[in-house]
């Protein structure tokens, strides 16, 4: 077990490159095995621990999976033939149930364990599964496993609750291959879903409308494997933008798309921090003392829900008190650690009241999940003295290099 001990207080200064998208190389990973001529080659795809597993579930199933020495991510899904998908795998991430759209469509058939509960709350599949269904698959919930049979999916006219990220992916792998045309409605607009609908569509898919509430999938027989490049990670863009902005910091962001951050630069210059674009870059200076703003988590266009914990974070020493209500999951179990650091925060349901404090102390403290370990950080890079943050292994799963960027902007980080 390592941990991470911060010697806060510094503010950040300098230039940091930031890495692709975790959520997008998920999907595109597993869509690249759809293809069945010729092998896809991936490039900026993270090295965190979450797309370390999602390669293995393919070569699991079958497919070869394999970095080349320029640090692309090659893969060949022609020989994907086993339906089911193992457990200790599958149970440690949730969006290894995209397996489930890519077995289905290659092979017609799927047996995916259910994945289970998690820090952020009840995060149920049913709109998956119920998706496979109105494609045509017979779904069936036994011993733990969804267990889907198709023969070849059916194109529908699919509307889905919540304009689920997951689903919106899950669907499109799954209808890329399917026989007729499908329309998901209420579809999710998030970058990763445009990212992931350009590579299908590169690799011979038929998918427009990808960005809007309403997406169409013409199925086609076959796809064919190409070279593709995934987007920045926006949520990493905004974690070091507020790591900025909670230190006093100025610091450039080098590869970033500051179209796919477009509510989070407004909030942060609601708070006082001057954010200048440049060529896919972006400037980011803070004031002494950050400025209390509310926010509220909505799908794309809103604020990313992934971005609320270190939001908070930075709310935790701004002047005057921010409002924070969480739409999309159960959120808040990490206040408590932030508390330990002197943090002012009430929850109540699904909102947090935090009374910005001039100063945070340096704890020991859990990190609970993925964002919460973030937000964490960020706090203890703020803070006065040392802190000691462990359960680590959960921020590594999707945060290439942290400390070693954090360090490269002047912060006192290392690992123990
Ligand atoms: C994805 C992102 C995650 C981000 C989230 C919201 C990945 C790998 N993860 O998660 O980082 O925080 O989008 O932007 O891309 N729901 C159901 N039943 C379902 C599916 C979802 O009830 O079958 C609920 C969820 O519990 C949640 C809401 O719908 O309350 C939205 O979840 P969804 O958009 O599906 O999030 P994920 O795809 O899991």
């Amino acid at each position: 077990m390592s941990r991470l001990i911060v010697e806060g207080g510094r503010p950040l200064r300098g230039s940091v490159e930031i890495s692709g998208a975790k959520n997008s190389a998920l999907a595109i990973v597993v869509a690249a095995a759809l293809a069945t001529e010729g092998e896809c080659v991936l490039d900026n795809i993270p090295r965190g621990s979450d797309v370390a597993t999602i390669c293995q579930i393919l070569q699991d199933l079958g497919a070869e999976v394999w970095y080349d020495d320029q640090d692309r991510l090659h893969v060949k899904g022609q020989n994907l033939h086993k339906h089911q998908a193992s457990y200790d795998l599958v149970r440690r991430m949730r969006a290894s149930f995209y397996s489930a759209g890519l077995l289905l469509a290659r092979l017609g058939r799927a047996e995916v364990p259910l994945p289970g509960g998690c820090a952020i709350g009840s995060r149920p599949v049913d709109y998956h599964i119920k998706g496979f269904s109105q494609l045509g698959a017979d779904v069936t919930i036994e011993h733990g496993y969804m267990k889907a049979e198709a023969g070849r999916l059916k194109g529908s006219h699919i509307y889905i609750n919540r304009a689920s990220v997951g689903t919106t992916i899950n669907l499109m792998i799954a209808a890329s291959l399917a026989e007729g045309t499908t329309v998901l409605e209420n579809a999710a607009k998030e970058p990763e879903v445009v990212d992931l609908a350009i590579f299908l569509n590169g690799m011979g898919a038929k998918v427009r409308g990808a960005g809007t509430d309403s997406i169409r999938i013409e199925g086609v027989e076959t796809l064919r494997g190409i070279e593709y490049s995934i987007i920045p990670d926006r949520i990493e863009a905004g974690t070091f933008m507020l790591a900025a902005a909670i230190t006093g910091g100025d610091i450039v962001l080098k590869s970033v798309v500051a179209e796919h951050l477009r509510v989070p630069i407004v909030k942060l210059e609601e708070a006082g921090v001057t954010i200048t674009r440049g060529d896919n870059e972006l400037h980011v200076v803070a004031p002494n003392r950050l400025q209390a703003v509310d926010v509220e988590t909505l799908p794309y266009p809103g604020f990313p829900t992934d971005l609320q914990q270190p939001f908070v974070a930075a709310m935790c020493v701004a002047e005057g008190t921010s409002v924070i209500r969480e739409t999309i999951f159960d959120r808040f179990r990490y206040v408590d650690e932030l508390r330990r650091m002197g943090a002012d925060i009430k929850t109540e349901q699904n909102t947090a009241i935090v009374r910005g404090v001039p100063q945070l102390t340096g704890a020991p403290v859990e990190i609970t999940d993925l964002r919460a370990g973030a937000a964490l950080a960020i706090a203890a890079l703020a803070a006065q003295g040392r802190t000691e943050l462990y359960g680590v292994e959960i921020l590594d799963r999707g945060y290439e290099f942290f400390e070693d960027k954090l360090r490269q902007l002047g912060a006192q980080i290392y690992r123990e």
